[in-house]
């Protein structure tokens, strides 16, 4: 399987001097940003962006340029919010074009600034990201020092002040308006909408918020055009696409690819597929808050159409991938906790549904439910699903779901299993925080596994709960 990145905000990242500003204006940084000003007016930068059909980079795969023509003209203050919290599990590409490349970044949110009028602008970036915000500061230093921000920049009129700042660690502050509130001081918890940001946002004026890797795209589409951008990826899914690959992999890390090649490419071709010895038995497509996809899936082109279409979802473009040695309830109740932990309780579904949701796995997991649970489970999902003030909620609501649905034997077996072994224990569950502690007699169901994959015997008890009538 040969397939190659094709790298466009990723060229030059092995050379560390692109993230001085001499070496990214050495392959000739900052020259689109004085093109833009020098021979474009703000309109058509808008224009180019919406015909590109750049979709955003953050998860909701918005057209970036169709935000920017949101908002209003005139004289008001304008802000732009770059979100560079990514926060959620799997994610970890923005990370990598702000450490590697953060001109590319400023250039982009200079160009946006410049059309939509916008003076001042954010890059919010999640609190552990110590080392990227420290070369995001030194970057938006020798930005101010050339005269690519600050007052009448290249002798524009247009003024825009940038400030790097660090939040204090909470996934739910990714989310737009949860952002605004998190930056404005508040606690950072979202926003009823509409409004939308773009009519009001920070400080209650008209705010344009976009994704780290979106931002980091404006620059090469005003450089090379909205041809040239759509000349990559699908009709719905034009450009290149960072995408993380993590779990069960030989190879994760983050590759750069046109949209629409297959999942193959990605996880066995780029990723080098699963571990000597395993299979992959399950995936997320786009970050712990999508659907998760079998092998069965595998084929599909990586678009955010076709991610859609198979009932799940692109988002931020981050494949996590569970091979054979995983257990999916186990993997579910992970995946409940983490949101349960990050709800920030304002609105009831998400709030009470997570909550639930965790202990009603656990009950999976401990061999205290019974196959009813499980469509208790499936229901409780439905009933979060679109009913929440924010898209929180959702993400582990469909996930979860997907994960009932298409591993149901799993679970069933897991409840048959534990029930026999009366295994994990409840001490087991709360001391590690993931249910994978073995019990008594040290027959927990990962234990089991382990056995076997040692190629030692599995003990007696285990064997008698395998031997139980499933359906
Ligand atoms: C709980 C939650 C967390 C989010 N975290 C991020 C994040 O870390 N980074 C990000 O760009 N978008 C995140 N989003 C999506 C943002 O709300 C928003 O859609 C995005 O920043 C818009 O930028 P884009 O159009 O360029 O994708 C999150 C959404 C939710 C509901
Ligand atoms: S869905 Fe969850 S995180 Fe979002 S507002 Fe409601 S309680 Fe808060």
């Amino acid at each position: 399987m040969s397939i190659v990145e094709t790298r466009v905000l990723l060229r030059h990242a092995t050379d560390p001097k692109l993230a001085t500003i001499d070496g990214y204006r050495s392959y000739g940084g900052y020259s689109t940003l004085e093109k833009a000003y020098g021979e474009m007016e703000p309109d058509t930068i808008v224009n180019e962006l919406e015909e590109s059909g750049l979709r955003g980079r953050g998860g909701a795969g918005f057209s970036m340029g169709k935000k920017v023509s949101f908002l209003p003209h005139g004289n008001q203050t304008k802000y732009l919010c770059c979100n560079a919290d990514e926060s959620e599990p799997g994610a970890f590409k923005d990370r990598e074009l702000m450490q590697r490349n953060p001109h590319q970044l400023i250039e982009g949110i200079v160009i946006a600034s410049y059309a939509a009028g916008i003076s001042h602008a954010f890059i919010f970036i999640r609190g552990e990201y110590d080392v990227q915000a420290d070369i995001l500061d030194r970057a938006v230093a020798e930005a101010y020092e050339a005269g690519y921000l600050g007052r009448n920049i290249l002798g524009s009129g247009h003024n825009l002040e940038l400030v790097v700042h660090r939040g204090a660690g909470a996934y739910i502050c990714g989310e737009e308006t949860a952002l605004l509130d998190a930056l404005e001081g508040k606690r950072g918890n979202p926003r009823l909408k509409p409004p939308f940001p773009a009519v009001q946002g920070l400080y209650g004026g008209p705010t344009l918020i976009n994704n780290v890797e979106t931002l980091s795209n404006v620059s090469h589409i005003v450089a090379n055009g909205a041809d040239w951008f759509k000349s990559f990826g699908t009709e719905q899914s034009p450009g290149t696409k960072v995408v993380s690959i993590s779990g069960g992999v030989r190879r994760p890390g983050n590759y750069e690819v046109e949209l629409g090649v297959s999942l193959r490419d990605l996880i066995y071709g780029l990723a080098g597929g699963p571990l000597e010895g395993r299979e992959v038995k399950a995936f997320y497509p786009g970050g712990s808050s999508s659907p998760v996809l079998t092998p069965a899936e595998m084929d599909l082109p990586y678009s955010f159409e076709a991610m859609a279409e198979a009932g799940s979802m692109l988002g931020s473009g981050s494949i996590i991938v569970a091979d054979d040695s995983v257990s999916i309830p186990h993997m579910a109740l992970r995946t409940a906790r983490f949101y349960h932990h990050e709800s920030c309780g304002k609105c009831t579904p998400c709030r009470e549904g997570t909550n639930w949701t965790v202990k009603m796995l656990e009950r999976v997991v401990r061999g205290e439910a019974t196959p009813m649970d499980l469509d208790i489970i499936t229901s409780v999902q439905g009933n979060i699903i679109g009913h929440c003030l924010c898209v929180l909620g959702d993400s582990m609501a469909m996930p979860v779901s997907a994960m009932v649905n298409k591993f149901r034997d799993e679970f069933e077996e897991v409840i048959a299993r534990a029930a026999i072994n009366g295994l994990p224990t409840t001490e087991g569950l709360e001391s590690n925080g993931d249910g994978f502690e073995p019990g008594p007699d040290g027959v927990g169901l990962e234990v089991l596994q382990r056995e076997r994959l040692m190629g030692r015997p599995v003990p007696e008890s285990a064997q008698a709960a395998e031997e139980l009538p499933r359906g």
